[in-house]
């Protein structure tokens, strides 16, 4: 934590990448946890779990995912001290970017800027056909997670579902831009996230040797391949974030 804080107060250019885990705190659940969307899912005897997202299954099994959103769908919740930390870094010119994995549009909520958020895996802020590409209203999609019913395009009768990518679809991002982003990173925090969905986790490989990488995840990720200059956190992600916050005397404005 030390070593998180005087690596602030050095004013690095800091990048974040960051998972599920950012949004516990929330009300939304991850997917590996055990008490995570997974785990939450299993009794819809899915092949595999992440059957849940992928288009192929989806375009056969719509309902089941509908079902499985009944539960998760929220409009309700807000940000968490993580986001809210990630807002302060903004607040504080130290923000490069921010590569998040989640869809939940919480850090937007949070006012994390537009042009320093990247969403590969697409957002449920807006909703589409999945075969002739039609918008779909974003109102009426809500409503009909909520009751856990199928959404159907008016143009074309097709499967509608919200502009969250599913496996199977391309990822949105540039691979380049976010490389060259987080090569400028003195500081790139890893939070929240099980790095094994690829090609995202591998972003976590990206920063400069010379730059210090953080690691704040509640359990340890076998996966990740440690240097001898990363700080690793194992802990709560909000714990870490609202007591860095504090030290520093970092407040946000409301966004
Ligand atoms: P995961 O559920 O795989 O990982 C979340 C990680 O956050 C786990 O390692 C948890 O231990 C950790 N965690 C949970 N709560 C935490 C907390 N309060 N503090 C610290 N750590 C905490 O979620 P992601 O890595 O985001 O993709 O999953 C990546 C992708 O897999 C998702 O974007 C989604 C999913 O399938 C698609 O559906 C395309």
């Amino acid at each position: 934590m030390n070593a998180l804080v005087t690596a602030l107060r050095a004013r690095p250019t800091t990048g974040f990448l960051v998972g599920a885990g950012i949004s516990v705190a929330a009300g939304y659940p991850d997917f590996r946890s055990k008490d995570g969307i997974y785990a939450r899912t299993a009794h819809l005897q899915l092949p595999y779990p992440e059957a849940l997202f992928d288009i192929t299954y989806f375009r056969k099994h719509p309902q089941t995912f509908f079902t499985a959103a009944k539960g998760v769908a929220r409009e309700d919740l807000g940000p968490t001290h993580a986001h809210s930390f990630i807002k302060a870094v903004q607040e504080q010119g130290l923000l490069e970017v921010v590569i998040t994995q989640n869809i939940d549009g919480l850090e937007r909520k949070a006012g994390i800027s537009a042009e320093k958020l990247i969403e590969p895996h697409g957002s449920n802020a807006s909703s589409s056909c999945i075969d002739c590409g039609a918008d779909f209203p974003n109102a009426e999609m809500r409503k009909l997670l909520h009751k856990g019913e199928i959404a159907y395009c008016k143009h074309c009768g097709g499967l509608a579902k919200p502009n969250v990518v599913f496996f199977g679809e391309p990822i949105r991002m540039n691979a380049l831009e976010v490389r060259r982003r987080v090569e400028k990173c003195d500081l790139f925090i890893i939070m929240g996230t099980s790095l094994v969905v690829q090609p995202v986790a591998s972003i976590a490989e990206y920063p400069d040797k010379k730059a210090v990488r953080v690691l704040i995840n509640r359990e340890t990720l076998p996966k990740f391949r440690p240097r001898e200059n990363d700080i690793l956190l194992q802990a709560d992600c909000d714990a870490v974030c609202k007591e860095a916050k504090d030290r520093l005397g970092w407040t946000t404005s409301a966004s």
